[in-house]
């Protein structure tokens, strides 16, 4: 039995044997026994009326699959992003005159979400540029970069109960979101299937938010003014300059997360190796780049067959093509042991392991 590519398969219907290649970021030829790529709400709710999916797939970014998979994967395919007319706002929603709200299917790509608000003239997402992914999934792990989190932006979700089918709006404060986190991977992880996501974002009067790496830098060489689009095109340069391109080189981002350590864990790390970088929190915790701790343990660039760690951002791991799920895990396993042994930090994966 041979397995087919996605694209080529008509939507809102059961598929067999698929391949979900072309629908992870890291590229890995695992297989769905049953696979439906869902564009409407009412798609979505037929088919879990059906059957409870084994898998749900967004952008397919951040996910690492090691096997295939005997159930149904759920593709969560619906599109559409508009800006909302006052009529629509959500009630108490307390809007400042140069706000708008836009709302996105979850579908949607998140790099071309921020591109199609870049285009409008409105300002907000401009740092949270090529971050891969759909913009589902965006509030699962309250993605962030250069500064920014959604959370700073978000206003609300809608999202299906997989059990009772019903749609229930999410406000900010019920997605008890933090650092690459929210409720939907903590207390309600697997239960509700997201599908819009709102954003509060500015008309004019945009807030610039350039504190970062190396964002000032390369828009002061540039002597351009500083609008949301050149903050947009640096963070581009600069994320294209250190990391791989998953179209080219599959990878998922960053595969664990920067650790947060207490101020007497941070002292014996800081003992150990005194020139440790870190963030101090602001509850007086210390978070330190896990991109650094897995470089100075020897890993950036390393490379057995297709799978590796990638040469620019030792926290990026690498499938340059053909490689396992399996193996990708058990390298960032080894890493995980090694840098546990060499600073005695634990690290923990950002990416979802199925
Ligand atoms: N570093 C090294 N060696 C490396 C990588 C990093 O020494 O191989 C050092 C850098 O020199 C720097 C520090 O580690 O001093 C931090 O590196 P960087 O600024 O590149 O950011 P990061 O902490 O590695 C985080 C996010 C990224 C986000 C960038 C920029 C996490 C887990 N990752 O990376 O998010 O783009 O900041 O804001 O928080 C993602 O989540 O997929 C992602 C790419």
């Amino acid at each position: 039995m041979s397995s087919v590519a996605t694209e080529s398969l008509k939507p809102d219907t059961l598929h067999f044997d698929v391949s979900l290649a072309g629908l992870n970021t890291f590229g890995l030829a695992a297989k769905a026994a049953r696979y439906y790529r869902a564009t409407s709400v009412a798609s979505l709710q037929d088919i879990l009326r059906q059957e409870q999916p084994e898998l749900v797939l967004g952008g397919g970014s951040n996910m690492l699959l090691t096997r295939d998979i005997e159930g149904l994967v759920l593709h969560v395919d619906l599109r559409g992003k508009h800006m909302l007319s006052e009529s629509e706002h959500d009630a108490n929603l307390s809007l400042q005159a140069h706000e708008v709200i836009v709302e996105a299917g979850a579908g949607e790509g998140w790099h071309d979400f921020v591109l199609y608000t870049l285009g409008e003239g409105l300002g907000g997402l401009e740092n949270l540029s090529l971050i891969p992914g759909s913009v589902g999934a965006s509030p699962i792990q309250n993605i962030g970069a250069y500064g920014v989190e959604i959370k700073d932006h978000f206003v609300s979700l809608d999202a299906l109960d997989r059990a009772t089918l019903e749609v229930k709006r999410f406000t900010k404060g019920d997605c008890a979101f933090g650092y690459r986190s929210s409720v939907f991977k903590q207390e309600l992880r697997g239960r509700y299937i997201i599908l819009s996501v709102r954003f509060r974002l500015s008309a004019k009067q945009h807030v610039h938010r350039l504190d970062y790496g190396d964002v000032r830098r390369l828009l002061e060489e540039a002597g351009a003014p500083i609008t949301p689009r050149a903050i947009s095109e640096a963070v581009q340069q600069i994320r294209r300059s250190k990391l791989p391109d998953p179209a080219k080189i599959g990878n998922s981002g960053s595969f664990f997360k920067n650790p947060e350590l207490s101020a007497s864990e941070f002292e014996q790390l800081r003992q150990r190796r005194p020139d440790v970088r870190y963030y101090e929190l602001p509850d007086g915790r210390y978070k330190v780049p896990a991109g650094w701790l897995i470089d100075q343990a020897g890993w950036k660039g390393y490379r057995d067959g297709a799978i590796g760690v990638h040469d620019r951002q030792a926290l990026v791991l690498v499938n340059h093509g053909g490689g396992k799920g399996a193996d990708l895990w058990a390298l960032a396993q080894r890493i995980q042991a090694d840098v546990q042994e060499k600073f005695g930090v634990k690290l923990t994966p950002e990416v979802n392991v199925y």
